[in-house]
């Protein structure tokens, strides 16, 4: 699986999001675009990174009954979208048809992985408002499994949860990892943080990364650097 650094495009607006990608003249990093993005601009948007030559991660997290999740999948993979995500709560067969909906007619799809359990969400929360009793990472192992079952290619988690997902699902099962700041930077909300450098010891495929380089001084130079420590 090749690795790579995703650059997560948290902007409100397109001016924004074209604005900071044009500093990029000499590579066409892997973006992700979010809900925030997304739900400000549509569809549009997504086609236009797409012709500037990026590849996309769409983030919409899709979480619904199998059927409604198999036609909006079957949308999104018109946009031409080189990976997307649902959430694995929904479930096996949520997640079976959503790759259904996914496949283009000439067999081809973008790649599918599974959110587990938020980082947002906490053991406390998961038990005294989800009724969920065993462990986070018990919760996210078996989440991680259902999902590879259900025929998906991988995980959104933590970095440090990568190698007990790899040890288990293969190493061809991808871990998409969040989280991640350089050691000299700010954590901002993130509590758990990894390096780019420790992400690629811990075994991630793709390390997403937002405000080290969307908000640095030089994002091009900040986003070199990532790529220096964990491409190499
Ligand atoms: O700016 P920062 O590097 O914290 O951005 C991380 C990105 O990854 C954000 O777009 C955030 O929504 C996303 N993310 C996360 N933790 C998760 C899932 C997604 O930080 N568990």
């Amino acid at each position: 699986m090749g690795k790579d650094v995703i650059i997560a495009c948290d902007f409100p607006s397109r001016e924004e999001t074209l604005g900071f990608l044009a500093k990029f003249k000499d590579n066409k990093p892997f973006v992700k675009i979010g809900m925030e993005l997304f739900y400000a601009e549509g569809p549009s948007i997504v086609r236009e990174i797409k012709e500037r030559g990026h590849k996309i991660f769409l983030d919409l997290k899709l979480h619904d009954i199998p059927n409604t999740v198999k036609k909006a999948m079957n949308v999104l993979s018109r946009l031409d979208v080189d990976m997307t995500n649902l959430h694995a709560a929904g479930a096996s067969e949520m997640m079976k048809y959503a790759l259904e909906g996914l496949t283009r007619p000439d067999g081809t799809r973008p790649l599918l992985i599974a959110v587990t359990q938020l980082t947002s969400t906490g053991e406390e929360r998961m038990r005294d408002e989800l009724l969920i009793s065993a462990s986070l990472p018990e919760t996210v192992l078996s989440y991680a499994k259902n999902a590879q079952r259900s025929g998906l290619d991988g995980v959104v988690c933590s970095p440090l949860e990568s190698p007990v997902i790899h040890e288990n699902c293969g190493k061809d099962f991808i871990t998409v990892t969040p989280g991640v700041r350089f050691a000299d930077s700010e954590k901002g909300d993130q509590v758990r943080v990894t390096t780019p450098e420790r992400a690629k010891e811990l075994g991630s495929d793709y390390i997403v990364v937002g405000r080290p380089i969307t908000a640095a001084e030089d994002p091009v130079a900040a986003y070199e650097k990532a790529m220096k420590a964990f491409v190499g």
